[in-house]
């Protein structure tokens, strides 16, 4: 070897590696709008990452085409395909480790997760749910607020853990509920605050800001209140350039 071959593999060792993107799985089992709001976020430079891989369990999700039209790798993992809960959640878990991810992010993935998973990626899953947590976990969630005549309805950001939608909240956005919302009313507005708010919380999660802890959900490392920070109805309907109603 010669002295100079020594130097220029020195100089190598001595360079740092560049850091790469922050890598995100996005797991959906339907239209994906969720995830649209995501890729949105990427292209605008407000998520803090890159999607690497959007996985379906579901053959005919819309979410697929949108990934497919954004460039990402959209991967189908069937469900049906496996005998047991179990099988399928450890073929996922092998689809997912394939591409490394910093988080994943499940926008409308319509699975029980086995404890097996949760355990394998905890304190890197998030979760967007339609209602202000912990009221309605479960589905049909704005049938349910409907049919209790709430005042209040919204969404949650949360980490996933083994409990169903029982995860540290980490941001709420909420609104009020009018006499004349429908469940399809309900939905569309509920919807535009998660596009809203699932964004934010990614970008601060691949950022480090916010992370997940047994004792709940840390922000900037302080302890979060058990349900999140909470963008109100008034400041969601401005971002969003929604008519407010007076009181
Ligand atoms: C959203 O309402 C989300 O809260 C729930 O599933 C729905 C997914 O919608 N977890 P989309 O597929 O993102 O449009």
């Amino acid at each position: 070897m010669s002295s100079t071959d020594y130097n220029s593999d020195t100089l190598n060792d001595m360079t740092p590696e560049p850091i790469g993107a922050r890598r995100v799985v996005v797991l959906i089992s339907g239209s994906g709008s969720n995830l649209q709001a995501l890729i949105d976020a990427q292209q605008h430079d407000r998520l803090g990452g890159e999607i690497v891989a959007v996985i379906s369990n579901e053959p005919s999700a819309y979410g697929l085409k949108r990934a497919h039209e954004a460039g990402i790798e959209a991967v189908v993992l069937p469900h049906r395909e496996y005998e047991s809960r179990d099988a399928y959640d450890g073929a996922l878990i092998k689809v997912i480790e394939r591409h490394e991810p910093d988080v994943i992010v499940l926008a409308g993935f319509m699975r029980i997760l086995t404890p097996r998973f949760v355990q394998r990626f905890l304190g890197k899953m998030l979760n967007i749910h339609p209602s202000l947590l912990p009221a309605y976990q479960g589905l049909n969630t704005h049938a349910r607020a409907l049919a209790d005549g709430a005042s209040s309805h919204g969404c949650s950001v949360h980490f996933v853990t083994e409990e169903l939608d029982g995860g540290p909240v980490v941001l709420q956005a909420e609104l009020n509920v009018a006499d004349d919302d429908t469940v399809e009313t309900l939905k569309d507005k509920v919807h535009a605050r998660e596009h809203l708010i699932f964004p934010i919380a990614v970008q601060w999660f691949l950022q480090g800001r916010l992370k997940y802890s047994t004792e709940g959900a840390t922000m900037d490392g302080h302890l979060l209140p058990p349900y999140g920070m909470r963008l109100s109805h008034a400041d969601a309907a401005e971002e969003l350039d929604e008519d407010v109603a007076p009181n």
